[in-house]
C-alpha cells in the first residue's frame, strides 16, 4: 500500500474538517449528499458530452468539471468525488449497466456460493486506477482550496445490489441468501471490506481529506441482523484505514439508521450522517459528543419556497443546537427535480444563521 499524503494539508477553507474534529468554527460548513447531479444543468450538459454514466466515471477530466460545478455555483465547503458506489462490484466483473430511467443493474448478479467464493478483489490502481485517476485530478484542480470528501459502499449496501442485481424493494433474494449461507455471505462482506479498505486508503493518497461510507439500505435489516451484517463489516473498514491513516476523519451514513447510532459510534468512526427520520439532538444525545454528526434536512423540504426552507434550515441548527462537530447536510441525497436555487436558499440560511451556534 502506497503511503498517504499527509491528511493535514493546509487548506483555505478547512471548516468541514474541524467540524469532523469537532474543533471550534466560526460557523457550520455545509456540503450536499449528491452535490454534483442531474438537478444542474451544468451536469447534464457534461453528462452529455461523455455518453453514459459510467463514461463520465472513467473520463478524469469530466469528473473533475462536474465535482467543481456546484462549487463554483454555491461555494460550498467541501467537494466530493465524482463517481460510484457501483464501481467495485463492476470491476469484479458484475456488468454493471444505467438502463435510461432505471437505476444501476447489474448482468451477472451473484446467486450462488461459488460465484461468492470465485469473486477477485479489484486493485485500486488496477481495475479501479480510473477513480484514483478522477481523485488526482480532482485534488490539483481544487489546489489547496477546499477538502476533498472519498466515498465506498457499505459491503452491505453493494452486496444487496450485486445479489438482487438491482436496487432493492424487499430484499428477498440478498436477505434469503444471507440467512441460508451464512458464512459464505460472511465471506462475501469481509471481502468487501478489505476491497473497501483498499479503495478508500488508495483515494486518500491520491488526495482525498476525508472518506464516507454510504450504507443506504442498512436500515431494511432487524436490529440483530444489521450488527453482523453491515456493523461489523464497516466496523472492520474503520479500523482499517486507522491503522494507516489515523488522522483521516471517517464518516459512517445508514440510511434509516437512528436507532444504530450508540453502536455505528462504538466503531471509532470520526463522524455520523443522520437523515431527517431522527432529531440532531437526539442523535446527539445518542452518540453523547463521541463523533461529529452530518445532516439532515429532509431533501424535500428544497421543493417548498425559499422562506420555508431558510425556517427549515433554522429548525435543524437549533435541533443540533450550540458548539462545534455538525456538518450541515441532506438527509440523503438532493432530488433530482429540485431548482438549484432552493439549493442556493438552504446554503445561504446555513451560512447567515449559523454563526449564532459558534459564539464563545
Ligand atoms: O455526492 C456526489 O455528488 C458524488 C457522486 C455520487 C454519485 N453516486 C453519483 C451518481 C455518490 C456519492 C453516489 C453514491 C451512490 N450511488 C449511492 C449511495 C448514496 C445514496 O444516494 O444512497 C448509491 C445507492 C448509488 C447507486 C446509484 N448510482 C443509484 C441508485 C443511481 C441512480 C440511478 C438513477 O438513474 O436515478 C446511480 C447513478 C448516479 N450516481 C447518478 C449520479 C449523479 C445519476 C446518473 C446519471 O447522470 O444519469
Amino acid at each position: 500500500m502506497t503511503t498517504p499524503a499527509p491528511s493535514r494539508r493546509s487548506l483555505d477553507n478547512d471548516l468541514f474538517l474541524r467540524a469532523l474534529r469537532r474543533e471550534h468554527t466560526p460557523r457550520t460548513p455545509v456540503w450536499m449528499m449528491r452535490q454534483a447531479g442531474r438537478y444542474l444543468p451544468e451536469y447534464r450538459a457534461t453528462r452529455a458530452k461523455a455518453g453514459g454514466f459510467m463514461d463520465l466515471c472513467r473520463n478524469a477530466e469530466l469528473c473533475c468539471e462536474v465535482t467543481l460545478q456546484p462549487l463554483d455555483r454555491f461555494g460550498l465547503d467541501a467537494a466530493i468525488l465524482f463517481s460510484d458506489i457501483l464501481t467495485i462490484p463492476d470491476a469484479m466483473g458484475l456488468g454493471l449497466s444505467f438502463a435510461e430511467g432505471e437505476g444501476p443493474q447489474f448482468a451477472r448478479p451473484l446467486r450462488s456460493v461459488a460465484e461468492i467464493d470465485a469473486l477477485p478483489e479489484p486493485g485500486p490502481e488496477d481495475e479501479l486506477r480510473y477513480v484514483m485517476n478522477a481523485v488526482r485530478t480532482i485534488r490539483s484542480a481544487l489546489g489547496n482550496t477546499l477538502p476533498l470528501i472519498g466515498f465506498a459502499g457499505s459491503p452491505w449496501t453493494l452486496a444487496t445490489y450485486m445479489v438482487e442485481g438491482r436496487g432493492g424493494h424487499d430484499f428477498a433474494k440478498v436477505k434469503a441468501l444471507a440467512l441460508n449461507e451464512p458464512d459464505a455471505f460472511d465471506r462475501l462482506t469481509a471481502r468487501l471490506a478489505r476491497t473497501v479498505t483498499q479503495y478508500l486508503l488508495a483515494q486518500i493518497a491520491a488526495g482525498a481529506d476525508a472518506v464516507m461510507v454510504f450504507d443506504t439500505w442498512g436500515g431494511v435489516l432487524a436490529p440483530h441482523a444489521y450488527q453482523r451484517l453491515s456493523l461489523q463489516p464497516m466496523q472492520a473498514i474503520v479500523a482499517g484505514i486507522k491503522a494507516v491513516a489515523p488522522d483521516v476523519p471517517v464518516i459512517l451514513f445508514t440510511k434509516n439508521g437512528g436507532h444504530h447510532l450508540a453502536d455505528m459510534a462504538d466503531t471509532g468512526c470520526d463522524a455520523l450522517g443522520v437523515d431527517w427520520t431522527t432529531d440532531l439532538a437526539t442523535a446527539r444525545e445518542r452518540v453523547g459528543g463521541r463523533v461529529a454528526l452530518q445532516g439532515n434536512l429532509d431533501p424535500v423540504t428544497l421543493f417548498a419556497s425559499p422562506e420555508r426552507i431558510r425556517a427549515e434550515v433554522a429548525r435543524v441548527l437549533h435541533s443540533y443546537g450550540p458548539g462545534s462537530g455538525h456538518v450541515f447536510n441532506l438527509g440523503h441525497g438532493i432530488l433530482q427535480q429540485t431548482p438549484p436555487e432552493h439549493a442556493a436558499a438552504m446554503i445561504d440560511a446555513v451560512r447567515e444563521l449559523s454563526p449564532a451556534y459558534h459564539v464563545g
